[in-house]
């Protein structure tokens, strides 16, 4: 018997477990899709890489997931969302939407003042993608950003809140707070389970920007677009299977901080 085009899985993929806080924003706005979930463990993280090797591993990543049979495929990282996408919806068949668009847009319609400020990998803000994206969303918005790598293994080392992470925050925060943004884009997979820390250090620098993040803007699209193709999924449980390039041994304990509840099987593959 095969399978309608809406019965087939999402996939979604990272450079590592970040991605789980999409697949987390995914599976409230849709519970009945089926995810084909893949991190690549092994070679996380890519927000320090230059950018043909980010799409170098991203071909593969998106190799993985496509062979498998996909209705979409989501791209989690902001990193490959910022210098892989344009290569990827070029040489794939399913639709591929990346997290870059979807953040720019809720920044864009956020700001009151039309100042935005943007945290990300060195990888990401490098690339000009959130100016870029930002601007065609809301011409005449200034954006200000600001690398914040330090973010990404705190939040893989669960120092979720107190001193350290708050301290790094209001560090990478104050250039963005001097310029006077009211919106706080969290540009990376990792920034939405810190945003205790992030929201305490703009307060204490005096902000109330409001802080959005790609994550829930993602997860808003994947459903528009696959109401729009009518490929939404009939079933009222859908189920996540989960693959990774390597599994460290707090792989359980990283992986259900980022999805917000326990992580089932996973399988480990080989995509290089
Ligand atoms: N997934 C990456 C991103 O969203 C963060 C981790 C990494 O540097 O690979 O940019």
């Amino acid at each position: 018997m095969s399978l309608e085009p809406r019965d087939l899985p999402i996939g979604v993929f990272d450079s590592g477990l970040g991605g789980l806080t999409v697949v987390r924003a995914i599976r409230e706005v849709l519970p009945g899709e089926d995810i084909l979930y893949l991190g690549d463990s092994a070679r996380v993280p890519y927000g320090t890489r230059s950018a043909g090797t980010v799409i170098r591993y991203a071909r593969n990543c998106a190799g993985f997931l496509t062979d498998q049979g996909l209705k979409l495929l989501v791209v989690a990282c902001n990193t490959v969302s910022a210098v892989a996408l344009p290569a990827l919806s070029k040489e794939l068949l399913v639709p591929v939407l990346g997290v870059i668009a979807a953040g720019a847009r809720s920044a864009a319609a956020a700001t009151k003042i039309g100042r935005v400020g943007v945290i990300g990998t060195a990888g990401t803000v490098g690339s000009g993608a959130y100016v870029r994206e930002i601007a065609a969303a809301r011409p005449g918005c200034e954006v200000h950003q600001q690398a914040a790598p330090l973010l990404v293994p705190l939040a893989e080392e669960g120092w979720l809140d107190g001193e350290l992470p708050f301290l790094a925050a209001r560090r990478y925060l104050e250039p963005l707070v001097s310029k006077g943004v009211d919106v706080l884009l969290l540009g990376c997979t990792h920034y939405p389970i810190l945003n205790r820390p992030i929201w305490r250090a703009l307060h204490s620098l005096g902000s109330d920007a409001a802080m959005v993040d790609s994550a829930t803007a993602m997860a808003t699209e994947v459903r528009e677009t696959l109401e729009t193709s009518s490929l939404l999924a009939d079933r009222e449980r859908g189920r996540l299977t989960c693959f990774v390039t390597d599994r460290p041994a707090s792989f359980h304990e990283v992986a259900s901080r980022f999805l917000g509840e326990p992580v089932g099987d996973v399988e480990p593959v080989d995509i290089s």
